[in-house]
């Protein structure tokens, strides 16, 4: 056959090369690298010169987290350390954590505690916390990190497998068997032989660990060593000569090697045999006996996972009986299969729990044997505004919600609201709960230091541990979204979404009580007003970011208050006359931002002085350079145009020319800078306008 090049007659004249442009890949060189074979004495000089390869469990994963680089912050005074990894570099930041800096800094410590042997190797790893948040995330994670570590130069690992092609029958009808548990190839090494060889390679060791050889080899391993052993009378340089290959050690969590997952099914169907492994029924005829290790499948989760990293999933579900079982394998780090003695493994066991489940098993007795053998890690729910809302937008983004558009501040109002039944009501009589989510954002409120708030998170003792989690508004949102409202090319809006939410309530199986429904319905009129507030902010930002306009404004005003300043008067530009300075627009500027008539003769001198500073540099004056000054811009001449450009008549439905011109003005400015859509740019006019026709009906009556 030709190699394909355009002779299918489809008139491409084209083609591309595919084999080139794959070949580039490289995938060659690559593969040779990473499957990397050789001889134990080659795998010595490996070890040599990098002692990082033998590392166990807990020091790759905490190097491998530590890898990833890091950053820090202050936070309330501390120094809060932040761990790239958990943005997810891997995968472009698919199962990113956020807002939970501290307890990820709990985990890591526990991580390197664990790497130094200073004790936590020897507990199990407990997320704990309320139902969906991220305890599985950061198991996902952890694993496919570990996962991507093996396959690094960073983080190369190896393992051995047995060949013979002598035809002992020692690996039965096989000439190759890969050490069933994936053990470190140093284990080889009779105790008798290590004291020396672990000198010998710790000198000139430049890692921060030791090179250790723990534990035993794996029943099968022991007994085909000692099977030929005693083929070449006791002759070990023979035996691994002659029949261990050492390989490069590729953790998958697909092909079950090193990472393993465990769900406990039906409480009363539990089975060691899925943590442990089980008894080949078929090969007991080849072998011989049930008792012979070559007729058993270390399959079981503990045996798959060693060298890396087992997820107990609900851990607490387990049969008492495994649970112990469990707190031995963290304790020992060992395991008893069935019908052999104690095996060593090397792996890190990472267990979680929701906080209902724990509850449940609060006062168990049990609980105490399991409290002292445990680290557990409390991974509560977000209750940072700007970080909740981090979530929605990963899992809503223009690329995965294709063709649909979602209005600005519609996951914003969500994600206020989902925290705000998150937060404990303040002990302070005079601060709202929305107040607390805003201080919590850090937003600033007279009256509240950095310390205050510090004090009100420390008040709260179960904050983050109750209240709704974010799946329920991922499906809301979703809910929103394939709703027909929204339509094929619709635009999902805030109050569909609040809609949404609302209607759930009813069905929502984690609200225990009317109380609490109650409770939550109120929390979602509170984002509707505090909704309202932002969008008529926003959309009078839009009226008013005519920067012409603005800067006009300024000129006019800053010549008014510096004649008032200096006592001078100013030339009207019209009538070339000079009058006295206007107060009157000078009030209504500074009153937009409750500058006091008390106040007015310093804000009016510190604004003149910083004029003057600039002047002697030669430089001009801004407004923009001042924030407050602009903002107090903004409003006024939003107030001037608000009338001129008659909103409100929007509600009527009768818009004369000129008015839907100017209406159209702000629709574009909406459009391009603030995010909106056709659609929910008219929506969002039409419900401004019917909050300023609401506001004209009230100061009427
Ligand atoms: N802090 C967070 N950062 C990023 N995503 C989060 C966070 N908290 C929750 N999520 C998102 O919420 C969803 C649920 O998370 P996950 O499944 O990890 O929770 P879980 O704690 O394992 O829940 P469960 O207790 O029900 O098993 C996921 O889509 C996850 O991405
Ligand atoms: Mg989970
Ligand atoms: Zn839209």
């Amino acid at each position: 056959m030709a190699s394909g090049t355009g002779s299918h007659g489809h008139g491409n004249k084209e083609n591309q090369d595919w084999s080139k442009i794959l070949g580039e890949w490289n995938t060659v060189r690559e593969f040779k690298n990473i499957h990397w074979e050789g001889t134990f004495w080659e795998y010595l000089d490996i070890v040599k010169q990098d002692a990082g390869v033998t590392r166990n469990s807990f020091q790759r994963m905490y190097d491998m987290v530590l890898g990833y680089g890091t950053s820090s912050y202050i936070e309330y005074k501390k120094t809060i350390v932040r761990y790239k990894f958990f943005e997810d570099p891997i995968e472009n930041g698919k199962d990113a954590v956020f807002g939970l800096d501290v307890p990820l800094m709990k985990l890591v410590h526990f991580f390197k505690s664990a790497a130094f042997g200073y004790g936590t190797e020897k507990r199990v790893l407990l997320l704990h916390g309320p139902v969906g948040s991220a305890k599985s995330t950061i198991a996902r994670l952890l694993k496919k990190g570990i996962e991507r570590y093996s396959h690094s130069n960073e983080g190369a690992m190896y393992t051995y497998r047995w060949v013979d092609d002598t035809g002992s029958g020692i690996l039965g009808a096989q000439t190759s068997v890969r050490c069933p548990m994936q053990d470190e190839p140093l284990k080889l090494i009779p105790e008798s032989m290590r004291d020396k060889l672990i000198e010998e390679l710790n000198r000139g060791n430049k890692t921060p660990y030791k090179v250790e050889i723990k534990g035993d080899l794996n029943p099968f391993c022991r007994f085909v060593m000692r099977e030929f052993m005693k083929k070449y009378d006791g002759d070990w340089v023979t035996v691994i000569k002659k029949h261990i290959k050492v390989e490069r050690l590729l953790l998958s969590e697909k092909d079950r090697i090193g990472i393993g997952t465990f769900q406990p099914k039906d409480e009363k169907n539990q089975d060691s045999t899925e943590l442990t492994g089980d008894i080949n029924y078929r090969k007991i005829a080849e072998y011989g006996s049930d008792s012979d290790p070559r007729a058993f499948n270390f399959d079981g989760e503990f045996n798959i996972s060693n060298r890396g990293i087992v997820e107990f999933i609900e851990v607490l579900k387990l049969d008492v009986a495994f649970l112990y079982d469990l707190l031995g394998a963290s304790q020992e780090h060992r395991i008893k299969p069935k019908k052999f003695a104690q095996t060593d493994i090397d792996e890190v066991i990472l267990g979680h729990t929701n906080e209902p489940e724990f509850r449940k098993l609060q006062n168990n007795e049990f609980m105490e044997a399991l409290r002292d053998r445990t680290v557990k890690i409390d991974i509560p729910y977000i209750t940072k505004l700007k970080e909740e809302t981090k979530i929605y937008e990963k899992d809503f983004n223009a690329a995965k919600i294709k063709g649909k558009h979602i209005a600005p501040r519609t996951i914003e109002v969500a994600a206020m609201w989902a925290i705000l039944t998150r937060l404990e009501q303040p002990k302070k009589a005079n601060l709202s709960l929305l107040q607390k989510l805003k201080l919590y954002d850090g937003k600033t409120l007279t009256g509240y230091t950095e310390d205050n708030v510090k004090e009100l998170r420390k008040e709260a003792i179960r904050e983050g541990l109750d209240g709704i989690s974010p799946r329920y508004i991922q499906d809301k949102i979703s809910n929103a979204l394939v709703s027909d409202k929204a339509g094929d090319v619709g635009c999902v809006n805030p109050f569909m979404v609040m809609n949404e939410i609302e209607g759930g309530l009813k069905h929502h199986a984690l609200i225990g009580s009317d109380e609490k429904r109650r409770e939550y319905k109120e929390m979602l009129a509170v984002v509707k007003q505090e909704y309202e507030d932002i969008v008529k902010n926003e959309v009078q930002r839009a009226i008013s970011a005519d920067e012409d306009a603005i800067a006009k404004l300024c000129s006019n005003y800053v010549d008014n208050i510096k004649a008032f300043t200096q006592r001078e008067r100013v030339k009207n530009k019209y009538t070339g006359q000079d009058e006295e300075p206007d107060e009157r627009l000078m009030r209504s500027i500074e009153e937009k931002i409750d500058i006091p008539e008390s106040r007015k003769d310093d804000f009016r001198r510190e604004i003149m002085n910083y004029i003057g500073a600039l002047a002697i540099e030669g430089r001009t004056f801004d407004y923009k350079t001042n924030e407050r000054l602009h903002k107090a811009l903004e409003l006024k001449l939003f107030e001037d145009q608000k009338d001129t450009i008659k909103l409100t008549s929007l509600v009527s439905n009768v818009v004369d020319r000129t008015t839907q011109e100017k209406i159209d003005v702000v629709k574009t400015r909406l459009i391009k800078n603030y995010g909106y859509c056709e659609i929910c740019s008219t929506d969002v006019l039409n419900f401004v306008a019917s909050i300023f026709a609401r506001g004209d009906v009230k100061k009427r009556s």
